[in-house]
């Protein structure tokens, strides 16, 4: 995806002169007017989740143009078995982490469960705690229509708003579980859903277990850029949970998801391997001992 980047491109000098070490300037920072463009090219971006130091500055320099500080870290990251006991006080800090390692990503935090369903002051009270004390750059939340005035009223208070649409895992009890939405002929509310969210300025559509053809329906329905997870490939941008696609998680991955590595066999060798050194007395040798 083309951001305007302020780095530095000179080509090694001719003359006999020294070297010198040009620092190179940051690139530039993605924002939210970046990703609608790139719908409007017709290019691709891609986001994962973060939730700590390291992984934000990996995935930042890997080029990943959206990190999310999923609610999901609550069943990747605090041992709950679903996203729903998360709270703000817990997700800020790990937001914090991310915002300041992440260079050049754009930084969206999930507003958890509870924390903006009462009223749209609720919702913008909370937005402007992740953005002030979490740092982050825009924030998502889950539901359909029902959020427009909510939508609204935090895109005025200057809240960069992301909609999460299809299956909301916050809702997995009202919704009877891990279901595909939008099938057959209730694609129709999920396309009314986007676009109420769109006019209302929520500035992208996440849709979550959607069929393909509801999501390139919805798609089309609205201007702003479109994010899917288990919603086909149309959508201008895809998101996955990084330890589904790194292979951390382990067990067994939802269909949609595309592991690109096995960190859970790397990690699990290394800690056998380190924990055998330590038994046989091989770690630490003298190269490591003062
Ligand atoms: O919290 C999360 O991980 C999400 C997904 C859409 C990736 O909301």
């Amino acid at each position: 995806m083309a951001t305007s980047t302020s780095s530095d491109s000179s080509t090694p000098s001719e003359s006999s002169a020294p070297a010198v070490e040009v620092p190179r300037k940051p690139a530039a920072r993605i924002r939210t007017h970046h990703l609608h463009q790139a719908k409007v090219n017709g290019e691709r971006f891609a986001m994962l989740t973060a939730y700590d130091q390291y992984t934000a500055e990996i995935f930042d320099q890997a080029g990943i143009e959206v990190l999310l500080v999923g609610d999901s870290a609550s069943n990747n990251v605090f041992g709950n078995e679903t996203s729903i006991p998360v709270t703000v006080d817990e997700l800020i800090p790990l937001c914090r982490a991310v915002a300041r390692s992440a260079k050049r990503s754009l930084v969206v935090a999930d507003l958890p469960f509870g924390s903006y369903e009462v009223s749209a002051q609720q919702a913008v009270a909370t937005g402007v705690r992740f953005l002030k004390e979490g740092l982050a750059h825009a924030v998502k939340i889950e539901g359909g229509k029902f959020y427009a005035e909510t939508v609204r009223a935090m895109v005025q208070a200057g809240i960069p708003v992301m909609a999460h649409i299809g299956f909301t895992p916050q809702s997995e009890h009202a919704l009877g579980g891990y279901r595909v939405q939008g099938r057959g002929d209730d694609a129709g509310r999920l396309i009314e859903d986007a676009v109420a969210l769109a006019e209302a300025g929520a500035f992208c559509v996440l849709m979550e277990m959607v069929p393909a053809a509801t999501a390139a329906a919805v798609d089309a329905a609205v201007d702003v850029p479109t994010i899917g997870i288990g919603a086909g490939n149309v959508t201008t941008g895809q998101v996955l949970v990084w330890q589904d696609m790194a292979g951390l998680r382990g067990g067994r991955m939802a269909k949609f998801v595309k592991q690109y590595a096995d960190l859970r066999t790397t990690l699990s060798d290394a800690a056998k391997a380190y924990g055998d050194d330590v038994r046989s007395g091989q770690f630490p040798g003298p190269e490591h001992s003062f």
